[in-house]
C-alpha cells in the first residue's frame, strides 16, 4: 500500500507519553477566564421577526423529516426575548466571558451589506453587548455559527461559491464597525469541519447537500480563504483603533491510536486529527492543508482511487495570505475514539469519511452519559491540549465549547454525572496547562439547553433546564450550576 511510504506522523508529539494521571490539586493562573456558550440560532428564537431574514438553518428545520421530532429553532429558548434574564444567570455565577454568535441574516436580511442593513438586529446585539460589559462580563462573539442567509444558499450554493468569502467578508467588517469598540475577541467561524463535513457531505446539517467526496472539500477551502479575508480585514483597518483578537473555534475530538506500539495505528490516529482539525489548523497556522491529506486525496496521490486530487490547491500567494491569521484557536472539544487503520481494499476511499482509511472505536467502560457519539473520556483533553502545542507553535488557546448532555425525557436537576465530566475535563486542562499548554479561558457549552441542531430539543447540553414545553421558556439550575460556580469562585481545585 503505496501512500503510506508518504505518511509522515507529528514529530513532536509524544504518542506514547502516559497522560492517564490521577487527580490534580491546584488552581489556574490569576485571570483564567470562565466562561458558558450559546449560539445564535441555537437559543435566540424570534426567528422571523423585527426584519430578521431567513436562515438556511431555518430553511432546513422546517422542512419535514430533517430534524429529530420535526422540532425547529422558531421559538427555541426565547433568548432574544430574555437576554437580561440570561445575563443574570451569568453575573450570579460570576462568568467572565460569555460566547455568543451574532446571526448574519439578522443583520443582513439578504445576505448582503450593499442592501440593507437591519437596525433592529443591530440593536439587539448592541444591548447584548453593552449589558455584558455593566457586567463585567467579556463579550467572545463568532461571526458566523451556521446561519448562512437562505439567499445566498439559493443564488450561490453556499459555500460551495467562492463568492461567499467576499460576502463574508462584508459582514463580518459591518461587525467590527458597528460592535469592534466594545467586542474584543472575535471568532470567524465555529466548528468548520462540521460545516463542511454535516453540510456537504452528509447533508445532516443545512444545507443538507450531498456532494460525496466533493463538497466538504470544497466548502472547507472557500471557508478556509473567507476566515483568512476577515483576519486581514481586521488586521489592516481595525487593530489598531480596536486591539482586538481573531481566531477560529475548531472542532478537535481526540483520536488515539488502539495500540501505541504499532506504527500504523499512530499513523491511522494522526489521519484522525489532521482530517479533523488539522484540515483547518494546518492552513491558518502553517499555510497549508496537513501533509497527510495532500498525500491521501491531493494532486499528488496519483492513481490511488476516487480520493485523488479532490483536495483544491492553494497557490503560493494564498498560502502566505492565509498563514499566520490566527491570534488565538478557539477549540471545541467533546470527546475521545480509539483508532485504528482500515485498509480498505481498493487504497483510497470515495468519500471524506473512506479518505481517511480509519476505524473508530470506542471503548464500552467509557461512560456514555447521552448523546451517542459523546463518551467522557478526559485524559483524551490533555493530549489533544499538548498535541496543539507541540503541532502549531503553542498557540494561544480559548476553550470555546466543552460539556456534556442527557436525553431529553430527563427532567432531573442532580445531574451528577454532569458535575463529573466537568470537573474531569476541566482537571485535564489543569494538567495541561502544567505541562506547558497556553490555555486562556474556558467556556462551558453549553448555558441553556437549546436545540442542537438534527437532535432537536432531545439532547440538553445546558447548565441550566429550559422547559420548552412552557411558552415563557422558564430556566432552571441544573446541579451543576453551583459546582461550576465552586471551580469558578477557587479558580480550580484548590487542596
Ligand atoms: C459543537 C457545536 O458547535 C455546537 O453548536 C453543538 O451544540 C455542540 N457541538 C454539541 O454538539
Amino acid at each position: 500500500f503505496a501512500l503510506v511510504l508518504c505518511v509522515s506522523t507529528s514529530e513532536d508529539f509524544d504518542w506514547t507519553r502516559n497522560d492517564r494521571t490521577s487527580f490534580y490539586y491546584g488552581t489556574f493562573p490569576t485571570g483564567f477566564s470562565w466562561g458558558a456558550g450559546s449560539s445564535a440560532y441555537q437559543t435566540e428564537g424570534a426567528w422571523n421577526i423585527d426584519g430578521k431574514g431567513m436562515s438556511i438553518w431555518d430553511a432546513f428545520a422546517h422542512k419535514k423529516g430533517k430534524i429529530l421530532y420535526n422540532d425547529t429553532g422558531d421559538a427555541s429558548c426565547e433568548g432574544y426575548y430574555k437576554f437580561k434574564d440570561d445575563i443574570n444567570l451569568m453575573k450570579d455565577m460570576k462568568l467572565n466571558h460569555y460566547r455568543f454568535s451574532i446571526s448574519w441574516p439578522r443583520l443582513l436580511p439578504s445576505g448582503l451589506k450593499s442592501e440593507h442593513i437591519n437596525e433592529n438586529g443591530i440593536k439587539y446585539y448592541d444591548d447584548l453587548i453593552n449589558m455584558l460589559l455593566d457586567n463585567k462580563i467579556t463579550p467572545i462573539v463568532t461571526l458566523y455559527h451556521w446561519d448562512l442567509p437562505q439567499v445566498l444558499q439559493d443564488k450561490y450554493g453556499g459555500w460551495q461559491n467562492v463568492s461567499m468569502v467576499n460576502y463574508f467578508n462584508d459582514f463580518a467588517n459591518l461587525c467590527f464597525e458597528r460592535f469592534g469598540n466594545r467586542v474584543k475577541y472575535w471568532i470567524t467561524f465555529n466548528n468548520p469541519w462540521s460545516i463542511a463535513v454535516e453540510g456537504y457531505e452528509t447533508g445532516e446539517h443545512a444545507p443538507g447537500m450531498r456532494l460525496r467526496g466533493t463538497g466538504a472539500y470544497r466548502a472547507a477551502h472557500h471557508i478556509i480563504k473567507a476566515h483568512a479575508k476577515v483576519w486581514h480585514t481586521y488586521d489592516m483597518q481595525w487593530r489598531s483603533k480596536q486591539k482586538g483578537l481573531v481566531g477560529v473555534s475548531l472542532t478537535a475530538d481526540w483520536g488515539e491510536p488502539v495500540d501505541i506500539s504499532n506504527q500504523r495505528d499512530i499513523e491511522a490516529a494522526e489521519r484522525y486529527i489532521q482530517f479533523y482539525m488539522g484540515w483547518f489548523a494546518a492552513p491558518v497556522f502553517h499555510g497549508d492543508y496537513p501533509q497527510v491529506m495532500k498525500d491521501y486525496v491531493g494532486r499528488k496521490s496519483g492513481q490511488q482511487g476516487l480520493g485523488a486530487s479532490r483536495l483544491p490547491v492553494f497557490s503560493p500567494q494564498e498560502k502566505s495570505y492565509i498563514k499566520g491569521t490566527c491570534d488565538f484557536l478557539g477549540l471545541g472539544h467533546f470527546t475521545t475514539r480509539y483508532v485504528t487503520q482500515k485498509n480498505y481494499p481498493s487504497g483510497v476511499g470515495d468519500s471524506y469519511f473512506a479518505d481517511r482509511d480509519l476505524a473508530e472505536l470506542v471503548d464500552p467502560q467509557w461512560p456514555d452519559p447521552g448523546s451517542e457519539w459523546l463518551y467522557s473520556v478526559p485524559w483524551g483533553f490533555r493530549r489533544l491540549l499538548n498535541f496543539v502545542k507541540t503541532q502549531y507553535g503553542n498557540p494561544m488557546i480559548y476553550v470555546t465549547e466543552n460539556g456534556v448532555s442527557e436525553k431529553m425525557l430527563c427532567t432531573d436537576l442532580c445531574d451528577d454525572w454532569r458535575m463529573q465530566y466537568y470537573k474531569d475535563y476541566i482537571n485535564e486542562m489543569l494538567k495541561a496547562m502544567k505541562d506547558g499548554v497556553n490555555v486562556k479561558g474556558y467556556t462551558a457549552w453549553s448555558l441553556l439547553d437549546n436545540f442542537e441542531w438534527d437532535e432537536g430539543y432531545s439532547e440538553r447540553f445546558g447548565l441550566f433546564y429550559v422547559d420548552f414545553r412552557n411558552k415563557n421558556k422558564p430556566r432552571y439550575p441544573k446541579a451543576s450550576v453551583q459546582y461550576y460556580k465552586r471551580i469558578i469562585s477557587s479558580n480550580g481545585f484548590p487542596n
